[in-house]
């Protein structure tokens, strides 16, 4: 390989390097024609770029003025149009901003255009855009508002139009039950005692007779948060409560949540009681079935019979379930009252002398009656309800039937 080979080309024939074989005299003239034939090139290019920038002003000139032509077309047909006619204001906004309006077409050149003369253009095509619609939309105001104006003044205003609904809740079927109960009771003198979930051993049984090892504790299992504290298995411990702070003669209902091991269709983990007690000189097992007699009337009906069925209750003495006659079949008897024409609603019966013991209430002196029946079952009654669980399940299909 030569020494020429290794330093020549790369842009014409001029060597790039110069060793003792290079011609000097020719690689001078060779330098001077190739100085003139760039100067030649600059100035080739500054008129070439002189001419694009020109041809670019050309552009945006023109563009410009294709865009202020429609501008100008707009607001003078914008001046031509009855704005109370909301007819013409749409024909309006269909020929300039309509997917063949103006506006739009304008909008579509974007696409054509180069990367240098996109931003100028975009620029102004979209302020164009802006105003327009801008000054549609106040004109739409405008027509709308007459039409309204015209509707109103000609004096038809169609009342049979359903409104705009707005869904409202509604009161759950528990609390619907268990405020009647307060309303009833509240008219008869009775004062409401809310109570607490959770009762100490002493409450839930023991005060109300029913000592560790009771037989009838089996059937109230709970869940306990120590040996000696648990949810509530009744609201009676209420009573308690009530008797230890309040000298007779007295009546109280105390409605609330109670807890136990307990789950079917009639039964479940969680319910709602309402306890009811009355204190005082004389009072009977006569004085309790009035009371609820009363009651189950105002919950179910003139037509409904209620029976007190012989029962055990460590706190009363004596006690009772009580049932009222069927609200499906009216005591004939059907499927849902298994056919005995009978619905158990809760237990009542006179205040054992030992609990009024307990509470410090001087039992040769005072009697009373409790009773505590079951919220849900009421509820399930009067709605023909099949599944105590749909009270508490939150189903929305359940909920919005009440
Ligand atoms: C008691 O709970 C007694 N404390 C009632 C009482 C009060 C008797 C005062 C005497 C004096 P019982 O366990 O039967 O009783 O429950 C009363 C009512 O609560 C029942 O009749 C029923 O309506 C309702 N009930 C009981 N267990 C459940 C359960 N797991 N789910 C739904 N309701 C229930």
């Amino acid at each position: 390989m030569g020494g020429d080979d290794m330093g020549q080309k790369r842009g014409g024939d001029l060597p790039l390097f110069l060793d003792e074989r290079t011609d000097l005299r020719s690689y001078r003239r060779k330098i001077k024609e190739k100085n003139g034939a760039t100067r030649k090139n600059h100035k080739n290019f500054s008129r070439l770029s002189s001419l694009v920038s020109r041809l670019f002003s050309i552009f945006v000139a023109t563009m410009s003025e294709a865009i202020n032509n429609v501008k100008q077309a707009f607001d003078a047909e914008l001046a031509q149009t009855d704005l109370t006619n909301q007819e013409a204001v749409n024909n309006l906004r269909v020929k300039y901003l309509g997917k063949k309006g103006a506006v739009t077409d304008l909008m579509k050149q974007m696409g054509t255009l180069s990367a240098e003369e996109r931003p100028a253009y975009g620029k102004l095509v979209n302020e164009l855009k802006v105003a327009v619609s801008e000054a549609i939309d106040k004109a739409i105001e405008t027509a709308n508002q007459a039409a309204l104006q015209k509707k109103l003044e000609s004096g038809f205003v169609d009342t049979t139009l359903p409104g705009a609904g707005i869904p409202a809740g509604s009161t759950h079927p528990l609390y619907d039950v268990r405020e009647e109960i307060i309303d009833f009771f509240s008219q008869m003198g009775f004062e409401v005692d809310f109570g607490r979930d959770i009762e100490t051993d002493w409450y839930n049984f023991e005060a109300l007779n029913t000592p560790p090892d009771h037989p009838s504790r089996d059937m109230q299992d709970t869940f306990y948060v120590d040996d000696k504290v648990m949810l509530r298995t009744h609201t009676s411990g209420t009573q308690i409560h009530y008797m230890e702070t309040h000298k007779p003669p007295f009546r109280m209902i105390a409605p609330g949540h109670v807890f136990r091991v307990d789950n079917d269709a009639t039964h479940a983990p969680m319910f709602q009681q309402c306890e009811g007690l009355v204190v005082d000189e004389n009072i009977s097992f006569a004085d309790l079935k009035g009371v609820l007699q009363v009651f189950m009337n105002k919950l179910f009906g003139e037509g409904v019979k209620t029976r007190f069925r012989p029962s055990f209750f460590p706190f009363t003495e004596p006690s009772a379930e009580m049932d009222v006659s069927c609200v499906f079949c009216g005591g004939k008897g059907c499927r849902r009252c298994k056919g005995t024409g009978w619905m158990e609603i809760g237990g009542c019966g006179s205040v054992d002398p030992n609990v009024f013991k307990n509470c410090g209430i001087d039992s040769e002196k005072y009697t009373g009656f409790a009773f505590g029946f079951g919220l849900d079952r009421i509820a399930m009654l009067r709605h023909a309800i099949p599944e105590i669980g749909l009270l508490t399940s939150n189903d929305q299909r359940f909920l919005s039937q009440f």
